[in-house]
């Protein structure tokens, strides 16, 4: 029943069979209206109008709905303003909503959509991460993380390099699109069933659009068909859009994206554009470091300030930086606005310094292994972050030497360099990376949640709490926590709907702290309730504390055994309330941006990777052969969900490293707008050699739900081992002497071109 074993994940014979509802598959409420949204064709420009009068010819059309249309704000941006729900005089970007139309069939909305007659007059667009660098050109201004002087280090030190490297963004894919469906109330109130990972945040903004108090406004989320950061904020939208029409008509109102409508509105993983200067010595030691990562934000804020302060949270990785500064750029261009994407930045910063390290190796001819383990953490005086953050605990000594010897790594490196010696076109690769990351929102406020628990009279339970399920497995942790607490079996507990009605102001589900936050909060309510019960046997049955214990569903009591739910009876009989709200917040984590010091993760998670690729050096095509992976979960709420991330993690984080490739017209068009053109991973893509492994034994040390570890996001970086693997073997051309230019993500065109570099140095 309870905690630390390998549960299936609650829906995971639904989401097999198709069973499992999600928005659209629910029964249509009668008159319900379809919503389409019609897009701008232009990346700037101003003066826009609108002439909605030919929608009106198509039959089914019930309303157009325009900025005009908005009874309350019509700025739904997460934290300040800049993302107008609706585009009013101005265009920021290829794909900005202008309108969208209500009818009685999501063709007629179509059609529709496709009438109104738009103008405007265009203007100069910013397209380029490196246009907006030299323009100045922020959606925030830039921070600056800073310990002792880079400069001098710089100077002083025995080697000295330094270089640049483009990173591509990332569509999220998440297979379930963008959709939220409204259906109006009394006195005004809506209820929204909407697909998005801050319930909250959609109920806030609903109200503020509709310019209701927050209590009007229900909003409800089973599951989502995948989130993975894209509908933390940018769910909003589609919700709002529904809701307002809702309004407007009376009528119920769903809104689905079309693929490729939502490929073009919403936001991506932020590309960044790096430059460093290292100064190190003959053992590839870093004595001083200059970073600068200046992210594509895309035309507004969102919550780009929190995703680059993360990328230079974690510059560092898993090494001792020396004297360091790391600037954060946060540049504006028009295209959509990006936004979070597992990692959350983290990995933009992790890949700049993984491919310095890369860099040094083969400057100074060495294995970059050897070159990370001379970097890691530890030793005196080396444990401190350059955001004055000390490290604790840190694994990756033990993890590192575990996975090289599990792995093999050192036989295998021989054996590969034997390889390449024979094959004249075909080369392998090998790489072992490390993952170090943060768990905690930044914004430290937000590292709180609450839960409701239910206990009814035959003994059954119902679970809700703040958190959001989009196929983590949230649900099933936080149902093990409560049946681990009142020690009934997880069929006896009901998982819920997340329901602003039922757990208010609650986080977003993001930053891998569900279960660190939900699991604690629920935690907190059954353990309330279950001290109510302890506290009438003890009255009723002249007991001890120690006399009474919960174990296998029942209850015994002295010599007497009784079961949860005759326990339950009892307590409605005398009058003792059986539900209860439960809360948690964070403990120890604080950061003071003025100083760019502080200690603003409760805790770090570790990881490590081994990647060997095979490259076609005719070509530029590539096949990852085999990849090990040790993850550090701390002690695991459920083995075989947390597995689950850890492969599904690797593999996006190698997409986004490999074939995932975003491209944009001179217009600012986004050209890859649909699964022809940009390729996610796919179950070829998967090595038919993978071993992953959980950190056995290495419980977290913090106070966290029965010590367990967070586990969305950081696995996602363990992709990293492949695109290092990918530039070692393009290396491999150059006697591992040659950097081979490599930006991300590697598809087999920009491998084809470090060959060719690397062929041409020699
Ligand atoms: N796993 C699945 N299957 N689907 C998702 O959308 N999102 C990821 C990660 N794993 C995601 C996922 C992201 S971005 C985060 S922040 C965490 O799950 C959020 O859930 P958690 O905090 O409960 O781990
Ligand atoms: Mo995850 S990017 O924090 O939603």
């Amino acid at each position: 029943s309870g905690v630390g074993k390998s549960m299936r994940h609650e829906s995971a014979d639904k989401h097999v069979s198709g069973e499992a509802l999600y928005i659209d598959d629910r029964l249509e409420f009668p008159n319900q209206l379809h919503l389409v949204p019609r897009l701008s064709d232009v990346a700037h420009a101003d003066q826009l109008q609108i002439d909605i009068t030919p929608c009106y010819a198509i039959p089914g059309v019930v309303k157009v709905i325009t900025a005009a249309d908005v009874p309350g704000d019509g700025d739904i941006a997460p934290l300040t303003s800049g993302d107008p729900l609706l585009a009013q005089d101005t265009i920021e970007y290829y794909g900005q909503v202008l309108l969208v139309v209500a009818a009685t069939t999501p063709e007629a909305a179509r059609l529709a959509a496709a009438a109104a007659v738009i103008s405007y007059r265009p203007l100069a667009a910013v397209l380029s991460v490196k246009q907006a660098l030299a323009e100045q050109y922020w959606v925030e201004a830039p921070h600056q993380h800073k310990r002792g002087d880079s400069a001098a280090a710089l100077a002083q030190a025995p080697y000295r390099l330094q270089g640049e490297l483009e990173i591509g963004g990332q569509e999220h894919f998440y297979l379930e699109t963008q959709i939220a469906s409204a259906m109006p109330g009394e006195d005004g109130a809506v209820l929204i069933y909407s697909s998005t990972q801050h319930p909250t945040e959609v109920q806030k903004l609903v109200a503020s659009v509709l310019a209701l108090p927050m209590h009007k406004v229900v909003v409800d989320m089973r599951r989502m068909g995948g989130g993975f950061g894209g509908k933390e904020t940018q769910a909003a939208g589609t919700a709002c859009l529904a809701a307002l029409a809702a309004h407007i008509t009376g009528r119920p109102a769903k809104m689905r994206l079309s693929r490729q409508d939502d490929m073009m509105i919403t936001g991506k993983r932020h590309p960044f554009y790096v430059s460093y200067d290292v100064g190190y010595n003959a053992r590839g030691r870093l004595q001083g470091i200059e970073i600068t990562l200046a992210a594509n934000c895309g035309y507004s804020l969102d919550l780009s300030g929190s995703i680059v302060d993360r990328a230079m949270f974690h510059a560092d990785n898993a090494y001792y930086l020396g004297d360091a500064t790391i600037t954060g750029y946060r540049c504006k261009t028009h295209i959509a606005s990006n936004t979070a994407y597992r990692g959350f930045g983290g990995p933009q910063g992790m890949v700049a310094i993984e491919h310095i390290i890369d860099h040094i190796a083969r400057q100074l001819g060495l294995d970059p292994l050897t070159v990370r383990k001379e970097n890691y953490y530890g030793g005196e005086g080396r444990n401190i972050t350059h955001y004055y953050q000390t490290v604790e605990q840190n694994l990756l000594h033990e993890m590192t030497d575990d996975l090289e010897r599990s792995a093999d790594y050192q036989a295998r490196r021989a054996a590969i360099r034997q390889f390449n010696q024979l094959s004249p076109y075909l080369k392998k690769g090998l790489a072992l990376t490390p993952v170090k990351f943060g768990i905690s929102f930044t914004a430290s406020f937000l590292n709180q949640a609450g839960a409701l628990v239910l206990v009814y009279t035959d003994g059954s339970i119902q679970l809700n709490h703040g958190g959001t399920e989009m196929g983590q497995g949230l649900n099933t942790k936080v149902a093990q926590v409560v049946a681990e607490v009142f020690q009934v079996p997880l069929s006896q507990i009901q998982i819920t709907a997340t329901d602003t009605g039922k757990v208010p102001n609650t986080s977003p589900t993001a930053a891998s702290s569900g279960a660190d936050l939900n699991g604690k909060a629920a935690q907190n309510a059954a353990e309330i309730i279950k001290a109510r019960l302890v506290a009438m046997l003890m009255h009723n049955y002249q007991a001890q504390a120690a006399d009474i214990a919960f174990s296998n569903g029942q209850v015994r009591v002295k010599q007497q055994y009784f079961s949860f739910q005759q326990v339950v009876q009892e307590a409605w009989l005398n009058q003792v309330p059986l539900s209860s709200t439960g809360f948690y917040r964070t403990p120890k984590i604080f950061y003071d941006r003025s100083k760019a010091a502080g200690h603003p993760f409760y805790y770090f998670s570790y990881g490590a990777a081994c990647a060997e690729v095979l490259i076609d050096t005719l070509t530029g095509e590539y096949k990852l052969l085999r990849a090990d992976i040790l993850h550090d979960v701390g002690d695991s709420l459920n083995p075989a969900i947390d597995i689950g991330q850890v492969e599904g993690g690797f593999v996006q984080g190698m997409g986004w490293l490999t074939t995932e490739e975003l491209v944009w017209g001179e217009d600012g068009k986004l050209q890859t707008s649909g699964p022809a053109g940009y390729k996610i991973p796919a179950i070829g893509d998967v090595p038919q050699d993978l071993r992953v492994k959980l950190v056995e034994n290495r419980k977290n040390p913090e106070e966290t739900v029965f010590h367990s570890k967070a586990v969305g996001e950081p696995p996602f970086m363990l992709g990293i081992s492949v695109w290092c693997a990918l530039k070692d073997a393009i290396a491999s051309l150059g006697d591992y002497q040659l950097q081979p230019q490599l930006d991300a993500p590697a598809t087999p065109e920009r491998v084809l071109r470090g060959v060719m570099q690397i062929q041409q140095q020699r």
